[in-house]
């Protein structure tokens, strides 16, 4: 019997006695209390985690990725690279920023294709990396390429919380890391977002811009820590710049905090599940799991794989006969108006022709693989996925005849 693999995880039940106390007192608002407001302890704990100087804690990973733009202080109408590969929302961030989404090609592993990005550098203010679905690029190769250019790299570490890259932490390796609580990623707030940055510059504007009207930019000095660099930044942007309120409420971070403990937990569970699914399904002909690259320690909470030598029809047949046992598939390029399929974002100002990208999307499978499920789990979400394939290739080609 497989386990529910398509609900979001569960809160501790610690966060019940904070959020309680939050809902007596009415204080949801970061900037109330007049220190140690549960958004700024979150800051400080995420900050300590990450191993990075500061953080801001925000409404989404979207508004963490805009607002990182913003801090950039790009020149209006600057172009941005992306991967072709990514949701949504990632040139979203970009559009909303007023600058122009650059997209580069993704190779059949999930990663940015090295050669299409250096001959796109040239044409960049900056450079988004999406490690989608926590697919690592090769950030040696990335920060290599930019630094030479003066190219400012963010990372949008949405689904990489808990990843390493040669033993360090994914999200500090760019100027900036943005991460995602949306329900379906590693840490659950149902929404909210959160940027780190060793930049005291790049974070006072994004505080600003973030809504720290007034002096309430005030509350992002650490008690004890030394804070001189940091107020002069503030003092400099004071009343410079517009304020977007994209702030986190104290009730997200009552529901965050308590789950920053478990993340260390998750990460090598989700890794487990991955690893134990991905060995059983490489032993099909049909399925091919692409390998991490070598400074790679992943974090997954799901599993990507790619179907090989399946026509369209016999894809979706797959996609049909692993839902018919409890486990979802999507194909990126093949599900109706995917938000992770590029020629999906019409609103982009530019629509480029990707055809590695495009040919990746249409046969890379998407299922979620919660690190809460048993090794038990594993091996049955394995199994129906190994008999779909089986049952989705053709008969001749199946049995040989
Ligand atoms: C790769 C990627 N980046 C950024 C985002 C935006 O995250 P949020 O929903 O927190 O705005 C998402 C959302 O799922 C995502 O998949």
């Amino acid at each position: 019997m497989l386990p529910n693999m398509h609900d979001a995880d569960p809160i501790p039940a610690e966060a019940r006695i904070e959020i309680d106390r939050l809902l007596q007192s009415g204080d949801l608002f970061r900037y109330t209390a007049p220190q140690d407001a549960p958004v700024a302890l979150l800051e400080r704990e995420f900050s300590a985690f990450m191993g990075a100087k500061y953080a801001l804690a925000v409404s989404s990973c979207s508004a963490a990725l805009f607002l990182s733009l913003e801090a950039l202080n790009l020149p209006k109408g600057g172009r941005v690279m992306i991967p072709g590969f990514t949701f949504a929302a990632v040139p979203s961030s970009v559009i909303h920023a007023g600058l122009v989404p650059v997209l580069c090609e993704v190779g059949e592993n999930y990663r940015i294709d090295m050669a299409d990005f250096a001959a796109r550098l040239p044409q960049v203010d900056a450079v988004i990396v999406s490690h989608m679905r926590g697919h690592t690029s090769d950030m040696d190769a990335i920060l290599t390429l930019c630094a030479k250019a003066g190219i400012p790299v963010i990372e949008d570490a949405a689904h990489s919380l808990g990843t390493t890259w040669h033993g360090r932490k994914i999200g500090t390796l760019g100027r900036v890391g943005c991460f995602s609580f949306q329900s379906y990623k590693l840490v659950n707030a149902g929404e909210g977002g959160i940027l780190v940055t060793d930049d005291a510059d790049l974070v006072a504007r994004a505080v600003i811009l973030s809504g720290a009207y007034e002096h309430a930019w005030t509350k992002h000095l650490s008690p004890g820590d030394n804070t001189a660099e940091l107020e002069q930044a503030f003092a400099r942007w004071q009343n410079k710049l517009p304020l977007y309120n994209l702030r986190m409420s104290n009730l997200s971070a009552a529901v965050i905090r308590p789950q920053i403990p478990h993340i260390d937990q998750r990460v090598a569970s989700g890794r487990r599940n991955h690893d134990q699914v991905a060995a059983i399904l490489s032993q099909s002909p049909w399925i091919e799991v692409p390998a991490k690259l070598p400074p790679e320690e992943r974090a997954p909470d799901s599993l990507q794989f790619n179907l090989t030598g399946l026509s369209d029809a016999e894809v979706r047949a797959f996609v049909a006969a692993a839902e018919a046992e409890g486990v979802k598939v999507q194909v990126f390029g093949l599900s109706r108006d995917n938000a992770r399929a590029y020629w999906n974002w019409q609103f982009l100002p530019e629509m480029p022709d990707l055809p590695r990208t495009r040919a990746m999307l249409m046969r890379a499978c998407d299922t979620r693989l919660p690190a809460r499920l048993t090794s038990a789990d594993c091996d049955a979400v394995a199994a129906i996925l190994m008999r779909a394939a089986e049952q989705a290739a053709t008969p001749t080609r199946a049995y040989g005849t």
